[in-house]
């Protein structure tokens, strides 16, 4: 492919080169898939007001995210099993995100460690928390989040049981995998890829194995990941956190206004109106969809944050005009890492912030702080 222009020549070229079952891993939704489709297609139906002869020079995209600069309000959303889209993949990102001078975030369920991102980025950076039934496990988690340097906590509330997607199963994805033969087939087409995984210890969850307790290999990882996500987890749980963990606090996955009500009593700092990338309820509302009930009810107590969907700069600033005040991305940096590793995360940023820029300046404005509804047909300021 001659160079990629669009998120979309990053999908094509990412499921080229990473093998059928990741690639399949990141481009699915639960069930049916119809939330992780609505989540795109409901930005579409979104219309922007084009003005003109208003003065479009000296531009700027800078902002903050709870409280911390961005030079775009675009943020890498937490990802599992990012190091197996390509090579050290976690390490990649974080450096494409910290050039960008936007904020990554490390999933719990990473390859790469919290200490790997730590030592090989040398840039502050945000983790995200999964709440394990072992409570010893969490409270250790979150004081290497501490020592490593971490700069903001984003407690995800949406997955304490699993939504299905089907090609995961198909595919024996699970801890160790299970390949099919097809798929093991499909590694021979795949060999920068495997050169990559060769040369790199990182093949493993690599926040969990040797720290929790019982798990020292892939295979009573397995077990251990099966049983520990905790069904049983609530707003108390989040005080606990809160208090053990003592700084910037972002709870990801509210797509309900009583949802988002409780967030904004628990002292948190933020919110993300998420649906998990349409990977947990399906026949859920998209994301984009939700967002306006949630920045209504909130009303200015806490800075509201979104992700779903989200392929082009149009689409954060869709987002930004119906209310969130920053966004994060999934899919659209797991396919240019998975196209081009470092390089292509820092041609997704590129391309967003391109597309942010000019739609921006198209619709008349010059600050990205100054986006509100009037930039939407029969939207309100
Ligand atoms: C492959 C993949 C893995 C994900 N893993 C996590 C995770 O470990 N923790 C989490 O909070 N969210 C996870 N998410 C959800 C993302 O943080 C984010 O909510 C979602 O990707 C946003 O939608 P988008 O991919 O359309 O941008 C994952 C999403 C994808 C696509």
């Amino acid at each position: 492919m001659a160079q990629p222009l669009t998120i979309e020549d990053l999908r094509i070229l990412a499921k080229r080169r990473v093998p059928r079952m990741f690639y399949d891993y990141a481009d699915s939704g639960a069930w049916t898939e119809g939330t992780y489709r609505a989540n795109e297609t409901d930005f579409a139906g979104i219309k922007l007001r084009q003005r003109v002869a208003v003065d479009m020079t000296n531009r700027t995209l800078t902002s903050t995210m709870v409280g911390q600069p961005v030079a775009m309000p675009v943020a890498l959303a937490p990802t599992g099993l990012t190091g197996m889209q390509h090579a050290d993949g976690e390490i990649l990102a974080a450096r494409a995100a910290s050039k960008a001078g936007v904020p990554f975030t490390l999933s719990t369920m990473s390859i790469c460690s919290l200490e790997d991102i730590a030592n090989h980025v040398g840039k502050p950076f945000w983790f995200q928390l999964y709440v394990m039934k072992d409570r010893d496990f969490i409270a250790r988690l979150i004081q290497r989040a501490k020592g490593a340097g971490v700069t903001a906590l984003v407690l995800t509330l949406d997955l304490q049981i699993l939504g299905q997607r089907h090609k995961d199963i198909r595919n024996g994805l699970s801890a160790p995998p299970k390949p099919t033969i097809a798929n093991l087939i499909n590694l021979v087409t795949k060999p920068r890829w495997c050169l990559g995984m060769l040369d790199t210890p990182r093949r493993s969850f690599g926040n969990i194995v040797g720290h929790a307790k019982g798990v020292g290999d892939l295979s009573s990882l397995s077990s251990w990941t099966a049983e520990q996500f905790d069904p049983a987890l609530s707003w108390d749980d989040v005080k606990w956190i809160k208090d053990l963990w003592g700084g910037k606090l972002i709870l990801k996955g509210i797509l309900d206004p009583e949802d988002a009500e409780m967030a904004a009593k628990s002292g948190a700092d933020a919110l993300i109106v998420s649906n998990h990338g349409g990977r947990q309820l399906d026949g859920a509302l998209s994301s984009i969809a939700a967002l306006p009930a949630i920045v209504e009810q909130v009303g200015g107590r806490m800075e509201i944050l979104f992700d779903g969907g989200i392929r082009s700069g149009q689409d954060v600033i869709k987002a930004l005009a119906l209310g969130a005040h920053g966004t994060f991305i999934g899919r659209a940096f797991l396919y240019g890492l998975g196209a081009m590793g470092e390089e292509g995360v820092t041609r997704c940023l590129d391309i967003i912030r391109k597309e942010l820029d000019i739609t921006m300046a198209l619709c008349g404005l010059r600050d990205v702080r100054d986006v509100d509804g009037r930039i939407l047909v029969g939207g309100k300021g």
